[in-house]
């Protein structure tokens, strides 16, 4: 007589929404993020701040400063304020009546942008339930005209849960924002990205703000950048930052293959002063572009 089959293993607990630091994906980045919105003083950045995300704020640079040898080294809280806060005043003087935020995390850009224009932000499902739970709790209900949408953005085409960019928009011009994510995409899957945001202002004329420190320029990570690489493949199941050898060139390049016609890489070291962002004159390193699509109705 064969013996009877062994019971099928219990399925591990799906983590609670809250549990961003238990999912081993990029979702913990956004803790990290988010922390250092409400550290640099973003308006609405106190709603999304948690004891994880002040933990995952102050383990990672209590793990950076530990190196007295990376003294000197680009601060990292400062280059992020940086960057968010020039990704805000390029947006805002885009002046389109739509934004779609891919990859929104706990930024609280959705809830400073003007009342009257439309806000859709999109982050993978628990991040998405995650923050909803942290709206509710501080009674900031997300207003009418301001959506959050759960989907995975490197799944596209008939993929199932593959979102269409373009029928997330109105047939006004919109500004489409992706920050702190392509350094994590592959570069198909960048590549990828680019042709969809292309693709969903081709009708309407607009633009995509992102952030993206071509690897080339970055320096060779000494032994604390893989101890950071290290931590970060523990927390996020195996994923880091992308490196390859492309420049800014080369990123340009591909930025115009996919379907942009402007494209403009902007240091905010070097614009720091120039745009009023915070810490001007800090040692940071971040890279924002701003892809423009002229639009079918301006192109004709
Ligand atoms: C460094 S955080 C940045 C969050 C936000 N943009 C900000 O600046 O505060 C990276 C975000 O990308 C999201 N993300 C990573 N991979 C994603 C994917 N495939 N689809 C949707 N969101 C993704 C993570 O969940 C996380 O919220």
């Amino acid at each position: 007589m064969s013996p009877p089959p062994a019971p099928a293993p219990a399925p591990a607990p799906a983590p609670a929404p809250g549990d961003l630091l238990k999912r081993e994906d990029l979702s913990v980045t956004a803790l990290y993020t988010a922390q250092t919105w409400a550290w640099a003083g973003f308006e609405g950045a106190r709603v999304f701040e948690t004891d994880q995300s002040r933990g995952v704020f102050g383990a990672t640079n209590l793990f950076l400063g530990l190196a007295g040898l990376l003294r000197g080294a680009p601060s990292l809280p400062k280059g992020l304020a940086q960057r968010h806060a020039l990704i805000d005043a390029l947006a805002r003087r885009a002046g389109h009546a739509q934004v779609l935020e891919l990859a929104a995390g706990l930024s609280a850009r959705g809830l400073r942008w003007a009342p009257e224009a439309r806000y859709t932000e999109v982050d993978l499902p628990h991040v998405v339930a995650h923050k909803r739970a942290l709206l509710a709790a501080a009674g900031r209900a997300p207003r009418e005209g301001h959506s959050l949408i759960g989907a995975d953005l490197r799944l596209e085409g008939a993929a199932a849960g593959a979102l269409d960019l373009g029928a997330l928009l109105t047939p006004a011009p919109a500004t489409l924002i992706a920050e702190g994510l392509l350094m994590y995409l592959t570069p198909d899957e960048q590549r990828a990205l680019w042709r969809r945001a292309a693709s969903a202002l081709r009708p309407r004329g607009g633009v995509l703000l992102f952030d993206l420190v071509p690897p080339c320029e970055q320096p060779p990570p000494g032994w604390v950048g893989r101890g950071l690489g290290w931590l970060m493949r523990r927390f996020t199941g195996g994923r880091a930052f992308t490196v390859d050898a492309r420049g800014r060139e080369a990123l340009r390049e591909e930025l115009r293959a996919a379907g942009f016609e402007v494209v403009r890489a902007l240091d905010t070291s070097a614009v720091a002063r120039a745009e009023g962002l915070p810490w001007a004159g800090a040692r940071t390193q971040q890279v924002v572009w701003a892809a423009e699509v002229a639009g079918a109705a301006e192109g004709a």
